[in-house]
């Protein structure tokens, strides 16, 4: 079997005596997309923590392609694949929807500091923010302040960010809350169009629209993952319904 790109041994974080993450075993495979459900406090934005190095794993390992990252900083982690969108927004509303992507393009390259830059950096950074631009849906926004489009477009603007990197491994934490219902079906257009190598993590509490994103579903309760399966095993696991679904049969 080959490597995973992202796996998960053991991994747990604690706040003093809280155990935030408890014990998760994942393993990511390239292309996969995977969704995690929990209620609030379940560990999961702890857990994306823990991956990209915002918060450092107390126990267990993190593995990118069989490399341990464990206490490798954020910058490394970002360097070698990992991106990430945040719960809250997190743009310059001053600038215009372009110069938001040129900047997060420039963010990881050796080139950053520097104020003359050759044609061909300039190409290759223009080609980065078109291609952003198209896969979430913002060409017709692109000369538009960022405090002058809706707030589904800053959120598709912030994945559009993320895909600045060329990240193998796609962290989305709650991207479609706070969407209006049609906000919510281009953001996951937008999702469903990500390039079909690029590994997904999702964390939503749109259930149906998450199932309808992923391949697999980890659910997580108080820091621990209870349940994991298909989005159809997951529909059909009567402890997920009771923990999480609130479909509690008669009860
Ligand atoms: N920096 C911190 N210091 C102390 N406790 C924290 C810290 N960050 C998170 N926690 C606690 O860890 C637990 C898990 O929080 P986390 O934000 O990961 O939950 P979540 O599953 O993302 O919830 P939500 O669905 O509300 O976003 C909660 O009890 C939270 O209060
Ligand atoms: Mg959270």
């Amino acid at each position: 079997m080959s490597t995973a790109l992202l796996e998960l041994e053991h991994l747990g974080i604690s706040f003093g005596a809280l155990k935030a993450v408890n014990e998760v075993n994942i393993s990511l495979f390239q292309g996969e997309r995977v969704a995690i459900f929990g209620p609030n406090g379940a560990g999961k934005t702890t857990l994306f923590n823990a991956i990209t190095g915002l918060n450092i794993a107390t126990e267990g390992l993190i593995k990118i392609a069989g490399v341990d990252i464990t206490k490798a900083t954020p910058f490394a982690r970002a360097a070698k694949g990992i991106a990430r969108t945040f719960q809250i927004t997190n743009l310059f509303f001053g600038l215009t929807v372009e110069e938001n992507l040129l900047l997060a393009t420039r963010g990881l390259r050796p080139t950053k500091f520097s104020f003359w830059k050759s044609s061909n950096s300039i190409d290759s950074e223009n080609a980065i923010v078109e291609s952003a631009l198209e896969r979430c849906h913002l060409k017709a926004k692109r000369r538009v302040q960022v405090k002058h489009i809706s707030y589904g477009e800053q959120r598709q603007l912030e994945l559009a960010m993320s895909l600045t990197s060329s990240p193998r491994i796609l962290l989305l934490d709650e991207p479609a809350a706070g969407l209006s219902a049609v906000e919510r079906k281009v953001m996951a257009q937008v999702i469903r169009g990500l390039p079909r190598d690029l590994a997904v993590i999702l964390i939503e509490h749109d259930i149906e629209l998450a199932l309808s994103l992923v391949d697999r579903v980890i659910c997580m309760y108080q820091g621990q993952i209870f349940a994991e399966g298909t989005p159809e095993e997951i529909r059909n696991n009567p402890k997920v319904q009771d923990i999480y679904l609130g479909r509690r049969t008669g009860a």
